[in-house]
């Protein structure tokens, strides 16, 4: 099997509607993306404009070899860009991958987080048919801990003290499904 991600765009859920992210999205990721509270957690730091539109041009949707798609999420309500996710594809090898996924705090509270992440395991099983797929977060971060477990992802690890993160020494947690767990 010829293992590619050419997925057919828009994807719907119940309330969301995933397409790939666009450079008129621009204003609405850096609503979030700008803000500390959002990045506390997360790789990168707060963003200005320019760098969200210098990250949005070189986002990828779909994926022959491994790499990443960012897709942004829109509530299918009212047009509301209300985050973003990645799904990252590791290696063809071990056919591995990473969820990620960051929210507009507006819109917390809601489900969207967990319902677009599933969508995501859909493609990166049922599309990309990978073997395994984690996430890795920062141990103190228990809403992002608590969509996975939401997802039914299992936690595999706990790393204490591993990476020199943001001016301090932070334990990661990580998550794991395998194609074997997924229900869809
Ligand atoms: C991590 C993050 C996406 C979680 O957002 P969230 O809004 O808590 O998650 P969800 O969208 O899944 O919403 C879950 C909440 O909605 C509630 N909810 C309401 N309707 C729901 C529904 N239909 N389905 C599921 N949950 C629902 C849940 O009970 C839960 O509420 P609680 O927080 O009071 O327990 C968000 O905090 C974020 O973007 N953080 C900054 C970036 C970040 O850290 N990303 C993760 C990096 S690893």
């Amino acid at each position: 099997m010829v293992h590619v991600l050419h997925p057919a765009y828009p994807i719907l859920t119940e309330r969301l509607l995933l397409r790939p992210v666009a450079a008129a999205d621009a204003p609405a990721l850096h609503r979030y993306q700008s803000l500390a509270e959002v990045c506390r957690y997360i790789p990168y730091e707060p963003r200005t404009l320019e760098r969200v539109e210098q990250v949005l041009a070189e986002a990828r949707s779909s994926l022959d070899e491994p790499g990443n798609i960012q897709l942004a999420v829109e509530r299918r309500s009212d047009g509301a860009v209300v985050g973003d996710i990645i799904l990252m594809w590791h290696s063809r090898e071990h056919m591995a991958g990473e969820i990620g996924y960051v929210f507009d705090p507006v819109f917390a509270g809601n489900g969207y987080a967990t319902e677009a992440a599933r969508a995501l395991l859909g493609l990166a099983f049922d599309q990309l048919r990978l073997h395994r797929v984690v996430a890795r977060i920062d141990a103190r971060n228990q809403a992002s801990a608590a969509v996975l477990r939401r997802l039914g992802m299992r936690q595999e690890a706990y790393l204490v003290q591993n990476e020199w993160f943001k001016g301090e020494w932070t334990d990661e947690i990580d998550f794991a499904m395998l194609a074997s767990e997924w229900s869809g």
